[in-house]
């Protein structure tokens, strides 16, 4: 008797295997709503990123070591001598920025087409929670080489938390470990990072794929009048729709790769908390809430800082609970579309402004200095000496 069929009777004399098996043959062969299409991609891609930033992440924990002595070393033997080390360290760092950049796009699919009216509020919010997880998981691990400007970003990150009405000062000191960046804060870091974040996010995704698998893909059909497709309608998931994905990710996975080679990350100078390197910027995805915080100034002003931050994320949280319409598609649904459009276009100038504030630039063949509130100033009027001055 083969191996094969040995390890079939042993587990058919133990487990009901036949409904196990006709349960996975269901799930693997379930039709998808008829309009799934490439659109519907960005969740596996997530999901895919997910997994390869688990593998790299246990690669590089084996010789990583979270402490301020040993951190950036430890970071340079990895990429310098362990075997590979190099590869796997940038497409942990690439891949984390492509992560939040496809649950972003996820994100936008699932908003534009009404994805998330009822039944699946849920879903919904189980993404936003996870969207909350992801830059957690960018801003725990950008300080783990414990570089300079992790350093330094994660010194104003966490000064920004000072702000918070109340519970500001105690959250700091709570998020460092005590009053400033030190090794207690990498290990707080390193623990969220490695141990807190990769479970939270793993019993979030599950729950996340088992609603949106409970409720099938949603259709462009107002609430309640979804009318049920014939089965030969529909996509299977597999063959149709895991093709699909396959070609995308693959794709994907040589990007990432290409973006590991070609724009390999810095490791940096090691931290030096009495050196502070000038411009500390964040990472693209905080830059919008970085550019934002800096028009809000005084006390009440951090207040409102704060406030305007948060919003956003508490409206996308509720979100399926204020907008009731039935209306699905993006053409009925005029003020949701609007309302996406205008914050999407505000996070991206935010974004844009901090980017380039505190920098020069030429537009239109004329230099400026883009100042720390993003206002752009001449360099030439600027550097003209007053005509008083000239003699
Ligand atoms: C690691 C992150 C995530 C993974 C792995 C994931 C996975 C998936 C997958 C595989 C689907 C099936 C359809 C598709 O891909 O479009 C889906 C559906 C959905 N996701 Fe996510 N997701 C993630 C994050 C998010 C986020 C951040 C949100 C929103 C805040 C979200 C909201 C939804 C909704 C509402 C659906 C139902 C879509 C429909 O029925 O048309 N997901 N998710």
């Amino acid at each position: 008797m083969g191996l094969g069929k040995a390890v079939k009777r042993f587990l058919d004399a133990r487990f009901d295997t036949a409904l196990y098996g006709e349960l996975i043959s269901k799930q693997i062969h379930k039709r998808l709503t008829p309009h799934t299409g490439w659109l519907h991609v960005f969740g596996s891609l997530s999901l895919l990123l997910f997994v390869s930033q688990t593998l790299t992440g246990i690669l590089l924990l084996m010789y990583y070591r979270p402490t301020p002595e040993e951190a950036h070393k430890s970071i340079q033997y990895i990429t310098g001598s362990v075997h590979f080390g190099w590869l796997y360290r940038q497409i942990h760092a690439w891949g984390a920025t492509l992560m939040i950049a496809t649950v972003l796009l996820h994100m936008l699919r699932t908003f534009f087409m009404g994805s998330y009216k009822k039944p699946r509020e849920l879903t919904w919010v189980t993404g936003v929670l996870i969207f909350f997880c992801t830059i957690t998981f960018g801003f725990s691990g950008y300080l783990l080489p414990w570089n300079q400007v992790a350093f330094w970003a994660t010194t104003v990150g966490t000064e920004s938390a000072n702000k918070v009405p109340f519970i500001g000062p105690w959250l700091q000191y709570f998020l460092r470990g005590g009053d400033a960046v030190t090794g207690e804060t990498l290990s707080r870091f390193f623990v969220v990072h490695v141990i807190i974040l990769p479970w939270l996010l793993t019993g979030l995704i599950a729950v996340h794929l088992f609603l949106m698998r409970l409720h099938n893909i949603s259709t462009l059909e107002p609430v309640g009048e979804e009318k049920p497709f014939k089965p030969e309608h529909g996509i299977p998931f597999f063959p149709v729709h895991v093709a699909k994905e396959g070609c995308i990710s693959i794709l994907l996975l040589a990007f990432l790769v290409t973006l590991a080679v070609v724009s390999p990350w810095e490791i940096g100078e090691p931290a030096n908390p009495l050196l502070t390197p000038p411009h500390i910027k964040p990472e693209w995805y905080f830059l919008p809430s970085y550019q934002l915080l800096k028009y809000f100034e005084g006390t009440y002003g951090a207040l409102l800082g704060i406030i305007a931050c948060s919003v956003p994320f508490v409206l996308l949280c509720v979100w399926p609970f204020l907008d009731r319409g039935k209306e699905r598609h993006p053409k009925k649904r005029p003020i949701a579309v609007t309302f996406g459009l205008i914050g999407l276009v505000a996070a991206l100038f935010l974004g844009y402004l901090g980017h380039i504030s505190e920098t020069d630039q030429t537009f239109f063949g004329k230099r400026y200095h883009i100042s720390l509130k993003g206002w752009p100033e001449a360099i030439d009027d600027r550097d003209k000496v007053p005509s008083s001055d000239v003699h």
